[in-house]
C-alpha cells in the first residue's frame, strides 16, 4: 500500500504546488491522477520517485518511508510522456539497459533472457533490432514501458504516456496497458488530463484542483456522485448542463422553468434546500427531449451526430445548453422540443461550488 500523507511542495519561487495532499492506493491498484494542466499531477509523481523533496509530509509503501530514500532504491519504474529512449541503441539494449548498470548490474546473457520476455509480454519482439529514431510513436512508447517493467519495480509510474499518440492508437494502448499492468499485478499511477481515459481504465481515480483532491473515488462515483462542481464539470462528456437557479416557496426557479421542489424524488437533502440561489447540474442525457414533457420547451440552434447518439444544442433560458438523445429521436437544427429533466439525477451546488443535493 502507498500511503501519501499530507504532502505538500512549495517550488524555490514560493509557488504552493500541493497543498497537503492524502491518498492511499492499494496493491495492484491502477490509479489514475487526473485534473487539469498545472494541478500538480507532475509533482507528486516526482516526489513519489524522488525527483523532487516534499516540504512537508512523508510516502509511506508497505510501512516503510520512500522520502528520504535515493531515487534509485525506491524500486520504482517511470514512464515519461516523451519516451525518453536511448537514440542510439536498439530496442533490444533499450530494454536489458536497466538490467545492465548499476549495483544490481546482471550478466549480458541473462539480461536479454528477461528482456526478451518482457518484450513478448507487450508484443515488441519483432522490433528487437530498431532504433528509436526509425519507429512510431506508439512503438515507442511500448518500449519504454517495457524498459521500465524490466526491472521488475515495486511501483510503475506513468506520466501522460499517451499524449503523443493519435486518437486510435491512444484507445489501443490505453487497453494495453491496463491488462498488462493487471498482469504484471504491479501497483501502477498514470498520469492524464484525459477524464474519459482516466474513466476507462482505473480502478480508483484521485482527481484534482490546483494542488487539492477534489474526490478520490471509484470512476462510476466521480460520475455518478460528483462531490462538488469542479468534479461535475470535469467529469463526463459533453460536460453537464449548469443553470442557475433560486428555491423559494417550495420550487425551484429559473429564467426558463420551474419545479416543485418534490420533484425531487430522493429525500437526503431536502431540509438542506433553504430558499437562496443555487446552480442546477443536469448532464445531458438527464435532459430529456419528449412529445409531453412540461418543464420547458427550446429552439434546437444544432445538430452534431456522433454514431448511435444526437447531441442538441439550445438555450435554456439564457445558458447554452446540450441534450444527448437517440438517433432514433428525429430532432433537427430549428425544431422546438419539449424537455424534462430525469430529476434524481440532477445535482444542486452552492454558488461556492459545495453539492447540497
Ligand atoms: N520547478 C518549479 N518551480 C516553480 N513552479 C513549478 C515548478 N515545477 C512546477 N511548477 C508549477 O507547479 C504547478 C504544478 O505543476 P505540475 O507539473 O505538477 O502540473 P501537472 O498537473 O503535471 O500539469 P500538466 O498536465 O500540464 O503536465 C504548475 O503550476 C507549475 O507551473
Ligand atoms: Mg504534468
Amino acid at each position: 500500500m502507498i500511503e501519501v500523507k499530507d504532502l505538500r511542495k512549495v517550488f524555490d519561487n514560493g509557488f504552493e504546488a500541493l497543498k497537503k495532499v492524502n491518498f492511499t492506493i492499494e496493491n495492484g491498484d491502477l490509479v489514475c491522477l487526473l485534473g487539469p494542466s498545472g494541478c500538480g499531477k507532475t509533482t507528486i509523481l516526482n516526489l513519489i520517485a524522488g525527483l523532487l523533496d516534499p516540504t512537508e509530509g512523508n510516502i509511506i509503501n508497505d510501512g516503510v518511508t520512500m522520502v528520504d530514500k535515493h531515487p534509485k532504491d525506491r524500486d520504482i519504474g517511470f514512464v515519461f510522456q516523451n519516451y525518453a529512449l536511448y537514440p542510439h541503441m536498439t530496442v533490444l539494449e533499450n530494454v536489458m539497459f536497466p538490467l545492465r548498470v548499476g549495483e544490481k548490474k546482471i550478466p549480458k546473457e541473462e539480461a536479454e533472457k528477461i528482456a526478451r520476455k518482457f518484450m513478448e509480454l507487450t508484443s515488441i519482439e519483432e522490433l528487437e533490432n530498431k532504433k528509436p529514431g526509425t519507429m512510431s510513436g506508439g512503438q515507442q512508447q511500448r518500449v519504454a514501458i517495457t524498459r521500465a517493467l524490466v526491472q521488475n519495480p515495486n511501483i510503475l509510474l506513468l506520466d501522460e504516456p499517451l499524449s503523443n499518440l493519435d486518437a486510435r492508437l491512444r484507445l489501443k494502448i490505453r487497453e494495453e496497458i491496463r491488462r498488462l499492468v493487471k498482469e504484471v499485478g504491479i501497483t501502477t499511477i498514470f498520469v492524464t488530463h484525459d477524464q474519459e481515459e482516466a474513466l476507462s481504465i482505473s480502478d480508483k481515480i484521485v482527481l484534482m484542483d490546483e494542488g487539492v483532491i477534489q474526490q478520490h473515488d471509484d470512476p462510476q462515483n466521480l460520475y455518478l456522485e460528483p462531490k462538488n462542481l469542479f468534479v461535475a464539470k470535469f467529469i463526463g462528456n459533453p460536460v453537464i448542463n449548469i443553470l442557475p437557479i433560486e428555491v423559494s416557496n417550495g420550487k425551484i426557479i429559473s429564467d426558463a422553468f420551474s419545479f416543485d421542489v418534490k420533484n425531487l424524488v430522493d429525500t437526503r437533502f431536502k431540509e438542506t434546500l433553504t430558499e437562496g440561489k443555487y446552480l442546477l447540474g443536469v448532464r445531458p442525457e438527464d435532459v430529456l427531449v419528449s412529445k409531453d414533457s412540461t418543464t420547458f420547451t427550446a429552439n434546437v440552434e444544432s445538430v452534431e451526430l456522433i454514431g448511435r447518439e444526437r447531441i442538441l444544442n439550445f438555450a435554456i433560458g439564457a445558458t447554452n445548453s446540450k441534450s444527448i438523445v437517440s438517433i432514433d429521436e428525429e430532432v433537427y437544427e430549428g425544431d422546438t422540443i419539449s424537455c424534462d429533466f430525469n430529476y434524481p439525477r440532477v445535482f444542486i451546488f452552492k454558488e461556492t461550488g459545495e453539492r447540497v443535493y
